[in-house]
């Protein structure tokens, strides 16, 4: 190792011609060192989510930014100088042990939140492998196998959904990229011009139907490909909170006699808010009279295609023309990771599909290169975490993952439905449990006394539930989400629930 006055008069060492203390390329044992440190503090970390609080009490969480400078020299030169490693360990230890002290660990047993998951460990790794790797993903030419990958974990779902090849699909960055894509293939479908021409070369107005239910990401994807987020019908909901069949066909009907242009209905399977999954099939039956494209947005819902159990739920998932689904909900990945799946080849690429000089040029013999059938260029390998996983652990995993959840929410409800101060607010059909008040006198300010509740539940840190509303009604929202929770920590939720309704209604009698 040698060592000279750098630019500003620091020490700079370097351990040949291309390390320097201000390189980014560090030496083996300075790597091993960190990694070590690292792993050891993500295994601590996983040892603990059983019990860990998802964050702190109240009454410590602030909301300050943070005002330090940029650091012009980095805190590594100085212990590479001197050959102290101990001293770059401990920073690394220090920074993550911040961010875990002070954070909010959608990760915990008691995180019973939205659709955030405990990530799977092997999924963890993986990450840290493509991060090492760094794949670029845009073209077949420059990542091979990892290319190969991903479109076998695209077949593995597409088969799940229950399609026979030829369908196709594309990972994406989560829910939100993947029901735009599945927005812009329907428009492709029925008005291939406007790739080109725009959506103002359409003549009349296209418009396209949702439940009003629907995740928020179909209202900006509305906006985003130059519909007009107005261009949007939120339709009414039955009683089960599943997308009105009849409000459908009337709001088509209406459109038409307009002068509009229907061209798309989204499904969901697993509502943000109560996780109500819209009849498909029956949406399929409709959608083939009308000729309209049929998305489902399955981001939290459709992962039930792993379940030979419980995969009924999402019956007609695969008379739809496009899917998406977030392998970073119920299937326990980090984010991120999503997915948009079309049983019609060809449409990605006319919707997606450019060139330009310094792209590859497509190559005859080769699969098609992801950025032709994409939103994205360069792109990170969304899908390794999932084929990792689903190598190490097997479906079997998630047929257990998926019936644990089920009945731990079943038992939930059950446990609502005998209490004297909750009633359940929507049929529980997936891990959510939507209940509210029962006590009459409060029903006028529910929404209050709901948020007052939540308040007392979470303001100690330890777990986590909200308030939320469905179809306008204000409900008190638990979703099972992590695989590590388990009847204790649902028991003592039930409890810290029990006595603050107890309180609530001392309070306001
Ligand atoms: C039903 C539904 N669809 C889509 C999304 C958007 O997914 P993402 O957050 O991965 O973009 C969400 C997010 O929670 C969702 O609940």
């Amino acid at each position: 190792m040698t060592s000279e006055a750098g630019p500003m008069g620091n020490r700079k060492a370097s351990y040949n011609s291309s390390v320097t203390s201000h390189s980014f390329a560090l030496d083996s044992p300075t790597r091993r060192k960190l990694g070590y440190e690292l792993i050891n503090l993500i295994d601590e970390y996983f040892e603990s989510l059983p019990e860990r609080p998802t964050q702190l009490p109240e009454d410590h969480r602030t909301f300050e930014p943070l005002r330090e400078p940029l650091p012009e020299t980095g805190m590594i030169a100085a212990p590479i100088a001197s050959g102290d490693l101990n001293v770059l360990a401990r920073f690394l230890r220090d920074t993550a042990q911040e961010l875990i002290d002070q954070g909010f660990h959608v990760t915990s047993a008691h995180y019973f939140g939205l659709m955030n998951p405990t990530p799977a460990y092997i999924a963890v790794l993986a990450e840290a492998l493509v991060a090492a790797l760094n794949p670029q993903l845009a073209s077949m030419a420059r990542a091979q196998l990892a290319s190969k990958i991903e479109a076998q974990t695209v077949r593995w779902i597409g088969e799940r959904i229950g399609w026979v090849e030829p369908f196709e699909g594309t990972f994406t960055s989560g829910g939100n990229e993947a029901n735009f894509s599945g927005l812009a293939l329907a428009l492709t479908a029925h008005f291939p011009a406007s790739v080109e021409n725009g959506i103002a070369s359409i003549g009349r107005k296209p418009v396209l139907y949702a439940s009003g239910e629907a995740h928020h990401s179909v209202d900006k994807s509305a906006g985003l490909l130059g519909l007009g987020r107005n261009a949007l019908r939120r339709v009414k909901t039955n009683d089960r909170v599943q997308l009105d069949l009849s409000a459908l066909q009337e709001a088509i009907t209406a459109d038409r006699r307009a002068g509009h242009q229907p061209f798309c209905v989204v499904a969901t399977a697993g509502t943000t808010n109560s996780g109500a999954i819209d009849n498909s099939a029956a949406i399929a039956d409709l959608c083939e009279r009308e000729h309209l494209w049929l998305h489902l947005d399955g981001a939290y819902g459709a992962s039930a295609i792993f379940s030979d159990k419980h995969r009924n739920l999402v019956l007609g998932i695969e008379r739809c023309d496009s899917v998406t689904i977030d392998p970073h909900k119920w299937l326990a990945m980090p984010f991120a990771a999503g997915v948009i799946l079309t049983r019609h080849p060809g449409i990605l690429q006319q919707s997606f599909g450019v060139s330009t000089s310094y792209m590859p040029k497509g190559t005859a013999n080769l699969p098609l290169d992801n950025f032709r059938m994409s939103t994205q260029w360069s792109r990170r390998m969304n899908s390794l975490k999932l084929w990792l996983t689903l190598k190490m652990h097997g479906r079997l995993a998630y047929e257990e993952h998926i019936d644990r959840q089920m009945r731990l929410a079943n038992d939930f409800a059950r446990w609502v439905e005998t209490t004297e101060c909750f009633e359940l607010a929507t049929t529980q059909v997936l891990p959510i449990v939507n209940f509210r008040l029962k006590h009459p006198s409060l029903h006028e300010d529910l929404t209050r006394v709901h948020n007052e509740l939540v308040d007392r539940v979470t303001c100690d840190g330890r777990r986590w539930v909200s308030e939320t509303k469905v179809a306008g009604e204000s409900v008190i929202r638990v979703m099972i989400i992590s695989y590590l929770t388990g009847e204790k920590q649902l028991v003592e939720l039930q409890q810290a629930l029990h006595s603050a309704a107890t309180a609530a209604m001392t309070q306001s009698a």
